[in-house]
């Protein structure tokens, strides 16, 4: 049970850090003032997300390890689930053109780009809410 739980709270630490830089990183970027050079939060965000990929798994895996299966969840956790899984897919997908392409972005378009990761940074969070209470 100690293995267990000590299992889970670790990955949660990380997934919950992950959480909050995956959010900060935008607002920082959205900061009233000029934009500036966003690419360091734009890679510091774009590892946030993949982070919460790999710990929200596993999560999951801890799960399996322990019960030998995944646990049941009910409907709407299970669409709780899928919009986290989403918004970890777009922000990383994002973060990358982003990265890719920084050099041809007007200052408008970036700032776009950063509100866009502040809401699925907060769907995101939102959605991880309904997670917990409606497993
Ligand atoms: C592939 C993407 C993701 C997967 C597979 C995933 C999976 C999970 C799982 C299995 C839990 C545990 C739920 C429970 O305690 O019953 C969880 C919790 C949580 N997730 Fe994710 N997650 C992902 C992405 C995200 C993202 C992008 C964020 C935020 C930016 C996020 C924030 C949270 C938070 C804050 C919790 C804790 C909820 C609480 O206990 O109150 N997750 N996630």
């Amino acid at each position: 049970m100690i293995a267990e739980n000590l299992a889970y709270a670790l990955v949660q630490v990380l997934h919950n850090l992950g959480a909050a830089l995956v959010l900060g990183a935008a607002l920082a970027a959205l900061w009233p003032g000029h934009l500036g050079d966003t690419r360091g939060l734009a890679r510091l965000q774009t590892g946030a997300w993949a982070l919460q990929a790999l710990t929200g798994a596993g999560l999951g895996a801890v799960s399996f390890y322990f019960y030998g299966r995944f646990p049941e969840i009910t409907v709407l956790a299970r669409i709780a689930l899928g919009m986290e899984i989403a918004a970890a897919f777009f922000g990383v997908g994002l973060g990358v053109f982003y990265l890719r392409t920084f050099a041809t972005w007007a200052e408008a378009g970036r700032r776009r780009a950063w509100r866009i990761q502040a809401a699925l940074a907060a769907i995101a969070l939102t959605a991880a809410a309904f997670l917990r209470w409606f497993s």
